[in-house]
């Protein structure tokens, strides 16, 4: 059907009306206070997330920093990572280039569409076009990222420039990423020395199971997901991504100046204000797990507009799809047991593959 070729297409084309495809039940719908209202939202419906400055975790204050984080992961699920290190170009570049993807024409597109969820590269639209029974306002352009040698001949080689462009991109957050994964582990009082580690000769088994853990992220899978949200005649009707949980360990998000994603905090939708050049770092589901329930995966969805053209890039890191997920050994007490049954991949597959525009939080989900 029409609905298939995806929201920047019915944009060019010129529609009115948002069709019926894309309404949502009353009780879904966002509330968007549009720029022309005169009404301001209120003030706890606008956040500013918790900000973790990156270069300050490397200096004398890291235990500070670390301290904000860990109150980040428990508290917003959420936190907006700045002077990360990342050259603004590399950002920039990284923006650019999926502006200049979305703007092809819709045949240069459309060849990268595939019903294959485990393909390198997926152009699509919604979020699960086989299965959504309201759509989403998002068209997407989703690559596998590791390991890179097999699949980068895959990806789209126009613009130009774009592969090159989301190489450099896709190095630059994976390092970032573990660099992170060292610092989350740290802040959840799991010793993550490494280098001391090596010196010593007697590893306990818990200390080894932390050095089993970052092993395993160092080769775990990277995807990106760049996201067009184009302008919508009633944004009121309609989201761009419906709520859910991201299932990975940590995700990084890039977004352009223009704001859409909201996440849950104290039982309100919360709009996030876009930091230029910043990530928004968010919490997954390996990580609730891993943390045994203390750094929390939180709901988050995006609004649409009628004006402006929204673009975002998701970098989402997480085990490799052969690991099992399990709460981390040190976190479990008699005043802190277990909370959370083993999972593996397999089983997060058949659960998104159910999954239609009412996607929930997985581990809500598994209760
Ligand atoms: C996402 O939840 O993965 C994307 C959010 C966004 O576009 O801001
Ligand atoms: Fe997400």
């Amino acid at each position: 059907s029409q609905f298939q070729k995806g929201v920047k297409h019915m944009y060019e084309n010129g529609i009115a009306h948002v069709p019926n495809k894309y309404i949502l039940p009353d009780a879904e719908r966002p509330n968007v206070i549009t720029e022309k209202s005169s009404v301001n939202p209120p003030d706890h419906l606008n956040i500013k997330l918790p900000v973790i400055d990156f270069a300050e975790l490397q200096g004398p204050n890291r235990a500070q920093v670390l301290e904000s984080l860990a109150y980040a992961c428990e508290n917003y699920g959420f936190f907006q990572l700045v002077n990360h290190g990342i050259a603004d170009e590399i950002i920039s570049n990284m923006v650019n280039a999926s502006k200049r993807f979305f703007e092809m024409p819709f045949s240069d597109r459309e060849k990268y569409m595939s019903a294959d969820m485990t393909a390198p590269v997926r152009y699509g639209t919604s979020f699960n076009q086989t299965n959504d029974g309201v759509f989403s306002w998002r068209d997407f352009l989703k690559l596998v990222c590791h390991p890179l040698p097999d699949v980068l001949s895959h990806w789209p080689s126009s613009p130009h420039d774009f592969r090159e462009m989301a190489v450099t991109y896709a190095e630059e957050t994976r390092f970032l990423f573990l660099m992170l994964v060292e610092a989350i582990l740290e802040s959840l009082g799991l010793d993550n020395n490494r280098e001391k580690k090596t010196e010593s000769s007697v590893l306990n088994d818990v200390d080894a199971d932390e050095d089993a853990i970052f092993k395993e992220l160092e080769d775990g899978s990277q995807l990106m997901v760049v996201n067009c949200y184009p302008p919508c005649p009633q944004p009121d009707l309609t989201l761009g991504m419906p709520p859910h949980s991201d299932y990975g360990f940590l995700t990084l998000l890039l977004q352009d100046e223009v704001k859409g994603l909201q996440i849950q905090h104290q039982d309100n939708w919360v709009t996030v204000q876009p930091i230029p050049g910043s990530f928004v770092v968010n919490v997954g589901d390996h990580l609730e797990i891993f943390s045994n329930g203390k750094y929390k995966s939180v709901l988050h969805r995006v609004v649409v507009n009628s004006i402006k053209c929204r673009i975002s890039v998701a970098s989402l890191h997480s085990f490799p799809f052969t690991s099992t997920v399990r709460p981390a050994a040190k976190l479990i007490s008699e005043t802190n047991p277990r909370r959370y049954e083993d999972t593996d991949f397999a089983s997060f597959l058949e659960y998104i593959k159910s999954c239609d525009s009412k996607k929930k939080n997985f581990l809500e989900s598994r209760k």
